[in-house]
């Protein structure tokens, strides 16, 4: 990339589609700068909910746009509401499904209608949000879908049905949810090794046909081979056996991340267009003052993404383990973090560690993971943080919650080499135990070696012209979305 941006007096317009939750919005705004610093127009479509949301956590201007790049908004069709708190995600896909096309290809008209921005010219849309091919169709435009999943994940999904055809989902019911059952050998997926059914994204574990994630991710992956192009936010040497046996499948998949790294390269930080941010809740950067008092990789940063809800009781394991392990730490609470009540830590646990550590309710995680001072990660292994923990240099202690993180927990640990997994029945002794090894151990300093080589070849794709990434996003602007020979 740096190649002059699109000349001549029509500029091309591409509107980008999230899935409206944070882990799919964080990723497209990367998209969607890259395209704008690329020359394009761009028309970011939040839903009505997340864009009232930014206005709260960012400020009543931070979606005015620039004059080459607008925000718009579509409702989800779910019933309104105040509360500052991820969405229920089966009735979202469910909703958008239903709902959004017939305001999606609205909108699409009102911007045409206009004389003062150029017509469409193309679509990127979320995986999720495959509804949005049949407008690209009608208006005989391109489209390409960005899946934000690693690609593991993603080849995990292109075969659900094949579960179903096996006879592995749905479960028959919930009493095969047990750890016997869920180590069932899946050996039968090109290039995904020593897999069991817990491995698995755990939409799988459904216990009817009926099941809306089931069906959705059924639905959407089929529907992905209507589209111009597919993107993944991963690197080549990272998951290349997987994006080749993907490419088997779909020939059309790119690799063009990490896309913080690409956008780092490309778009100027104090810029306007490099200022705009997409968080839904308000970022405490104040931690970042905290860190900058810390020794080298002195402390445990502990995020559990965006989603994620635990019990009362587990927050209470994971608050003594971190006691207990001795080490600082800096540990963000979703303030609804806890399903049903407020998330609180004991007052005995606030007592015994205050002094070395920071507690936040949401903070600027990019820069954190890059800070010099962060020693590894308590995750959940969401597809984002687990890359940005790779692209710090930071070795990660993995508690996947659920959707694709299971696979991206096996990946992060056998594959990659830079992770440990913690039960999911939460206990303070194994917490205590796996960050001393983490940040201590010899296991910790040989997954630290690796996540930093991670680090290097991440760099590797995005930083140089010539980088796997850099070459992949050139062809899929150039072919997928201006239509190149
Ligand atoms: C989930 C999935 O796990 C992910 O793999 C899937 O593709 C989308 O849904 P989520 O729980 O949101 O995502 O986690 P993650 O994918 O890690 O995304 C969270 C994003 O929010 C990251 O970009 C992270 O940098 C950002 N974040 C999170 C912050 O900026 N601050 C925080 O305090 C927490």
């Amino acid at each position: 990339m740096g190649s002059a941006a699109v000349s001549g007096a029509q500029k091309p317009h591409a509107v980008c589609v999230p899935y409206p939750a944070q882990g799919h919005i964080n990723p497209m705004l990367k998209v969607a700068k890259l395209l704008h610093a690329r020359g394009f127009h761009v028309t970011f479509v939040n839903t009505i909910y997340n864009h009232n949301r930014l206005l709260r956590s960012r400020g009543a201007n931070a979606l005015d746009g620039l004059p080459s790049f607008q925000f718009e908004s579509i409702p989800d069709g779910l019933p309104e509401t105040d509360a500052e708190a991820t969405q229920d995600i089966p009735a979202l896909c469910e909703s958008t499904m239903k709902n959004c096309l017939t305001p999606f290809k609205d909108l699409l008209q009102q911007i045409n209608a206009r004389d003062d921005v150029p017509p469409v010219s193309c679509i990127v849309s979320d995986g999720c949000m495959s509804f949005t091919l049949d407008a690209a169709d009608e208006l005989g435009v391109p489209e390409v879908l960005f899946w934000t999943t690693s690609a593991c994940g993603f080849l995990a999904y292109l075969h659900f049905y094949r579960f179903i055809e096996k006879g592995l989902s749905p479960l028959k019911d919930e009493s095969y949810l047990t750890e016997e059952h869920l180590d069932t050998k899946i050996d039968w997926i090109p290039s995904m090794k020593n897999l069991r059914l817990k491995d698995i994204p755990t939409f799988i574990r459904a216990t009817n046909h009926d099941d809306i994630m089931l069906n959705c991710l059924i639905r959407e992956t089929d529907r992905a081979k209507r589209a111009s192009a597919i993107i993944l936010n991963t690197f080549d040497d990272l998951e290349h056996d997987v994006l080749h046996s993907i490419q088997s499948i779909l020939p059309l998949v790119y690799s063009i991340g990490p896309l913080h790294l690409l956008a780092n390269r490309e778009i100027e930080k104090g810029s306007e267009i490099g200022k705009m941010g997409s968080n839904l809740w308000r970022e405490e950067a104040d931690c970042l003052d905290w860190l900058n008092t810390k020794t080298r990789n002195s402390v445990v940063y502990v995020n559990f993404g965006s989603i994620t809800v635990m019990t009362a009781k587990q927050l209470v394991e994971f608050a003594w383990g971190l006691a207990g392990s001795g080490k600082e730490f800096l540990w963000v609470i979703r303030p609804d973090l806890v399903a049903g009540e407020e998330a609180m830590v004991p007052p005995e646990f606030l007592k015994e560690t205050a002094g070395r550590r920071m507690l936040v309710s949401w903070c600027p995680q990019e820069k954190v993971l890059s800070h010099p001072a962060i020693g590894g990660f308590l995750t959940h292994n969401g597809w984002n943080s687990t890359l940005e923990s790779l692209c710090g240099g930071v070795p990660m202690v993995c508690w996947p919650f659920f959707a694709e993180q299971q696979t991206n927990c096996k990946f992060t640990c056998d594959e990659w080499e830079v992770g440990m997994e913690i039960g999911g029945d939460v206990k303070r002794e194994e917490v205590e135990a796996v960050v001393r090894e983490l940040m201590d151990g010899e296991k910790g300093k040989k997954m630290r070696e690796k996540a930093e080589e991670w680090r290097r070849l991440a760099g590797e794709a995005t930083e140089h012209k010539l980088g796997s990434s850099v070459v992949n996003f050139e062809t899929v602007v150039n072919k997928a979305l201006l239509g190149q020979k």
